[in-house]
């Protein structure tokens, strides 16, 4: 008897794992065949049947309805099993997106877009670049590995944009790769850096999800306030600043020419790195943008990150770090540690584009474009939002639009969104206390006739916010 029993324990068992094989192939809402058919496909009796059903009705898998049959649950996921556990073991998060996943989002949103930081499509040589690639994938060293600080093309043809020699230069995967690697190989968990704010959200995020302390110093007219730095980084002493000497994301601000030195000077004091981020370098609305910091520098102080998304496309994530003495050696330790090397096909891509006829075309279409949709946006802003302010661009591809006091920049970036504009709220680029009353608007991803049509929505979506007020708590 006891045997009998456990023999039809195990059948059952059996014949329930196979029926749920069988649901886990079927749709939602499919209908198993009827018991009897499935009594002669497993070759068991009808009991066995029932039984194995009705455990997988109980656990969810299938649904029973009286009359028509059993059915494949649409809460067949609930299976999954209880993975809270995971919540315990990872405990607090190191990670911060610092408002980088609502940037990249914004990309994919339909509508005006005054949120995105890469070139629409009407501003890419995306027939260039696909001819480039395929080339790049049918070299007979495609699919080798590269060197691991890059091919040597590349690096000499950053390494001239910089004023740097091709072994001062490390290929990446873009900006974003370039500064993780150097400001987790730089600093140990529970440092501070120092940002000149506003800033750029990505910079803060690879700074916090390292476990570093992000601390603000204030810019003006002319970039960084020099005072405050040396007060900064006697408070602090800190060991890295991150500074956008060039058409600074989100102003678009410059430092001025006085204060380079300074600034240098003051670093050196103490003893500090200063992580330029030359982002924007190919970003100008015409005119000749000021050098790298990098060459105003000849201690090996100054470590500068350059990008090709900007100007090209935002899949060709070619960049580059240039540095010199020992801290070459451990970023380029970090490098191989990070991801090993970047992509050969991709990096040859990169070399067709820039060594070919088409980049000085491209550097002057995408200037002239730049300089007239900056035009048209601040002559829409001046008209549609006379009660916001703003500090014309120098270069780059935005503008950093301050809301009438104490506007809530979330409420304004969300009700812009659902009217079908994107923008990105001040919040991500600042850091504790600042004021968060902020838009930064840009001009890269927006066609200009659609330019007035956006800022007139915007406008409403801003006086639809009058008075709400900012929940400071979101800035880091
Ligand atoms: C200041 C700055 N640095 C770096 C990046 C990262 O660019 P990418 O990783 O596409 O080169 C961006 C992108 O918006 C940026 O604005």
């Amino acid at each position: 008897m006891g045997n009998g029993s456990s023999r039809d324990a195990g059948s059952v068992d059996k014949v329930t794992d196979e029926l749920r094989s069988l649901a886990d192939t079927r749709a939602v809402g499919a209908r198993l065949p009827s018991t009897r058919d499935l009594q002669q496909r497993l070759g068991v009796g009808p009991v066995t049947v029932q039984r194995a059903l009705a455990r997988l009705v109980t656990e969810g898998v299938l649904v029973t309805r009286p009359g028509a049959g059993t059915f494949v649950s649409a809460r067949r996921s609930a299976r999954v099993g209880d993975t809270d556990w995971q919540q315990v073991a990872l405990g607090a998060s190191p990670v911060s997106t610092s408002g980088v996943d609502v940037l990249l989002a914004g990309a994919h949103s339909t509508g005006f877009q005054l949120g995105v930081g890469y070139f629409d499509a009407t501003l890419r040589a995306d027939s260039r670049l696909a001819a480039a690639a395929s080339r790049a994938v049918r070299r007979p060293d495609a699919w080798s590995a590269p060197p691991a600080a890059g091919v040597p093309e590349l690096r000499s043809w950053f390494g001239r944009q910089v004023g740097a020699d091709p072994d001062q230069v490390l290929i990446t995967p873009a900006a974003q790769g370039a500064l993780s690697a150097v400001f987790r190989a730089l600093l140990p968990a529970g440092s501070p850096v120092l940002f000149a704010v506003p800033t750029y959200p990505g910079a803060l995020a690879v700074a916090r999800s390292a476990g570093h302390v992000p601390v603000p110093v204030p810019t003006d007219a002319d970039g960084i306030r020099p005072e405050l730095l040396e007060r900064a980084l006697a408070a602090t002493s800190a060991r890295l600043l991150f500074l956008q000497p060039t058409f600074a994301n989100p102003d678009g601000g410059v430092l001025a020419h006085a204060r380079r030195r300074e600034v240098l000077d003051i670093c050196e004091r103490a003893g500090a790195f200063i992580l330029e981020d030359d982002f924007a370098r190919w970003l100008g609305h015409g005119q000749v943008p000021p050098p790298p910091l990098w060459r105003d520098d000849d201690q090996g102080r100054v470590i500068t990150v350059c990008s090709l998304t900007k100007i090209l496309a935002p899949s060709l994530r070619i960049g580059a770090i240039v540095a010199r003495g020992p801290v070459m050696t451990r970023l380029a330790s970090m490098r191989q540690v990070d991801d090993s090397f970047v992509p050969m096909p991709l990096q040859h891509t990169a070399v067709e584009m820039v060594a070919g006829p088409g980049w000085s075309a491209q550097l002057r279409a995408a200037s002239a474009a730049l300089r007239t949709r900056m035009a048209t946006l601040t002559a829409a802003l001046a008209t549609e939002l006379p009660e916001c302010s703003f500090a014309n661009p120098r270069g780059g591809i935005s503008v950093w639009l301050w809301l009438p006091r104490g506007t809530d920049d979330l409420a304004v970036a969300t009700r812009a969104g659902r009217l079908g504009v994107t923008v990105a709220p001040g919040r991500y680029f600042v850091i504790g206390e600042q004021d968060v009353s902020y838009l930064r608007l840009c001009v890269a991803g927006i066609r200009e006739p659609d330019i007035p049509t956006a800022v007139a929505l915007l406008a409403e979506a801003v006086r639809a916010s009058a008075g709400t007020t900012a929940d400071r708590s979101f800035a880091g």
